[in-house]
């Protein structure tokens, strides 16, 4: 049959063509963390998708209210709901890819390196269980701090013997999403035409977004470019402080995290020519976790894009030197804090 998607949309860059052919495979899809802020509508999105054919939701709250409230909605998609960690087991196996937006959000005044504490564990425990029951799915990992979350996830997969450095994201969708739609609204042009690629990591000033290569190519004074990447990486915290201590993004997380899980299945599918941006292990800096453009293909990341970093603006070769240094120390504090713990 014929299938076109939710994120057939065009903010979606793939070519038509591709979404138009006969899917050969749809895809089983696990979320971890399903009942919270992100979980709840990013299920939703997932529960629309004719790529995926069973999503298992788990929390350690309760899901089964969830799962039976999105079961009734008529798209094929089987929803099935598995709540405290005995449950962990028969929610993983048998996953192509596995989204985890588990752990707590941020609160006004707070860092995104403040959530580790928490988080590290929560990301930790639970990438342990991927690592035994479903070792070859993707992974992408939405829960904060990104920065240090996805070296611990490696971390561990590579202890449990597992680690496929092509199948562990960090998913960094959220600031391509604001990068496309605050040049727009700045330049006055159609959101469907706005691409931003975006670099680096997911906090502060690791967030890069290369104005000087957004398609299509836009001319920009030396204070637009400025005010421009503030407010990319500063939009996380803007919905924290809009938000007012009842949390962070979710529902932009939850369109941005259904736009990444559409191209990984694309890419799984056999599609040509899907990039998206993501945080993954990297060759492109002398930093091991960087993001950057890859090509998703059948086993995950096919291959960065080293072009991106070719031909920087002087201000984004400042700006790629200033945050490694940052964006090192997170990557540090993620790989002693699985070490320690051997
Ligand atoms: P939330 O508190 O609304 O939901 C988190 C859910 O995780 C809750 O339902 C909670 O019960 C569950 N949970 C906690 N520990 C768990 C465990 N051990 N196993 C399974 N589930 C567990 O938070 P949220 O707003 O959905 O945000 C979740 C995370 O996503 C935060 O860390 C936040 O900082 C991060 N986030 C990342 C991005 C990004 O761009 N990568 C964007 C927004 C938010
Ligand atoms: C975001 O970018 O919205 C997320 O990382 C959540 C946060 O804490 O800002």
């Amino acid at each position: 049959s014929i299938t076109t998607s939710w994120a057939s949309s065009p903010l979606n860059q793939a070519p038509a063509s591709s979404l138009l052919r006969p899917r050969a495979s749809t895809f089983r899809v696990a979320v971890l963390g399903a009942g919270g802020g992100i979980g709840q509508p990013l299920s939703l999105l997932i529960k629309m998708s004719p790529l995926v054919s069973s999503l298992n939701l788990y929390d350690i709250a309760n899901v089964r209210g969830i799962a039976a409230d999105l079961s009734h909605c008529n798209s094929p998609c089987r929803v099935a709901g598995f709540s405290g960690a005995a449950e962990l087991a028969r929610c993983l196996s048998g996953a192509d890819v596995v989204i985890i937006p588990a752990g707590v959000p941020r609160k006004p005044g707070m860092t995104r390196d403040d959530l580790f504490t928490i988080n590290a564990s929560i990301v930790k425990t639970l990438v342990e269980a991927v690592a035994d029951l479903a070792p070859t799915a993707l992974i992408h990992i939405i829960s904060n701090p990104v920065n240090s979350t996805v070296p611990i996830a490696a971390e561990v997969l590579k202890q449990k013997g597992v680690y496929d450095p092509r199948k562990l994201f960090g998913v960094t969708t959220l600031d391509v999403v604001r990068a496309n739609t605050f040049l727009a609204q700045k330049k006055n042009l159609r959101l469907v035409d706005v691409d931003v690629p975006v670099i680096g990591g997911h906090a502060g000033t690791t967030i890069l977004p290369l104005l000087s290569k957004a398609r299509p190519a836009t001319v920009l004074t030396g204070d637009e470019v400025e005010e421009l990447t503030a407010r990319i990486q500063n939009g996380g915290t803007e919905v924290v402080e809009a938000k007012a201590g009842a949390g962070s993004a979710t529902l932009s997380m939850a369109y941005a995290a259904a736009r990444f899980l559409e191209s990984s299945l694309r890419g799984l599918d056999g599609d040509q020519e899907v990039y998206e941006c993501a945080y993954v292990q990297s060759a492109l800096t002398e930093l091991p976790f960087f993001a950057s453009r890859v090509k998703l293909g059948r086993k995950g990341v096919e291959a960065a894009v080293p072009a991106d970093l070719q031909g920087l603006s002087g201000f984004e070769e400042r700006a790629l030197e200033a945050l490694k240094p940052e964006l090192r120390a997170s990557i540090d504090k993620g790989l002693a804090f699985v070490r320690k713990e051997e």
